[in-house]
């Protein structure tokens, strides 16, 4: 298990003064999947000289809309290995928590987005060589008498995640199912934490910046939480594009296009 909970210390600071606790109603997600499914060439891909990559488009930097257009860092380095490769990249905007299982049933190529790799999903999966890291923040209303992830988790606050991701995995296994309120998109969750429906929003970083930056009122915890590798997975059986991605992210880390794509997105910080 790549579960690496670093829990700061907790001062126990000033208990609750009866403050209303936010988040005490639950809501489940739903989930979807679309794709087609074919193959062809020295490497197989979906559809025969496409490279299908698979994402949800709700997460800033890495893919987001602008206008109709999914752009960001992950849409620009897998167009960059689609270029590299020959391919012509088509991106198909999914709930994330069906992308593992669209891309091990073969509708999509590649899943690219903003992907931790984890041991539990190298099972379904193959990964790619990492291209970017990403940590584990805890978004709270500014003012707010959580202040670090002990005293998120004596709370007893309900939990904003995506469904699906490493935020929800870790946080369910520290809470339980009952505290847990999971959306697909995970600017929905923080439209819960503003409207008080959970107290915290646990989500990657530079989604939590970005949310932050839209929404007054919000702020993010100094905490160190979880540190954690983004990388492409690739069906299992499909070795060959495995290798052919490998060497075009390696080619591309090598000529500096990746680090210049992350600093067009994020400037002069770790990525
Ligand atoms: N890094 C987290 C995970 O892999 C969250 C990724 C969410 N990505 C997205 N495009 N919505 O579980």
């Amino acid at each position: 298990m790549n579960k690496k909970l670093i829990k700061t210390v907790s001062l126990a600071l000033i208990a609750s003064l009866g403050f209303a606790m936010a988040g005490c109603a639950g809501e489940t997600a739903e989930t979807s999947a679309q794709g087609e499914t074919a193959a062809a060439g020295e490497f197989t891909t979906v559809t025969p000289g496409v490279l299908t990559m698979a994402t949800n488009a709700f997460f800033p930097p890495y893919e987001y809309y602008e206008g109709e257009q999914i752009v960001g860092i992950d849409a620009e380095i897998a167009q960059a290995v689609a270029d590299k490769l020959g391919l012509e990249l088509v991106i198909q905007d999914v709930e994330f928590d069906s992308i593992i299982a669209g891309v091990q049933s073969g509708m999509y190529d590649i899943g690219c987005a903003g992907m931790t790799v984890t041991e539990e999903r190298m099972q379904s999966v193959n990964f790619t060589t990492t291209y970017a890291t990403g940590i584990q923040s805890i978004i709270v209303v500014e003012g707010s008498d959580i202040t670090d992830l002990d005293s998120l988790i004596d709370s007893g606050c309900m939990i904003g995640v995506q469904t699906g991701t490493t935020g929800d995995i870790y946080m369910t296994d520290e809470v339980g199912e009952d505290r847990m309120d999971r959306y697909n998109k995970g600017n929905d969750a923080v439209l819960a934490l503003l409207n008080g429906t959970v107290g915290a929003v646990v989500i990657d970083n530079q989604p939590a910046q970005a949310f932050v930056a839209a929404n007054e009122g919000l702020t993010i915890l100094e905490t160190p939480y979880t540190v954690e590798d983004y990388a492409m997975c690739v069906n299992k059986d499909n070795e060959a594009l495995l290798a052919a991605i490998n060497e075009a992210l390696a080619e591309l880390q090598a000529d500096g296009t990746i680090d210049a794509i992350i600093e067009t997105y994020i400037p002069s910080e770790e990525a």
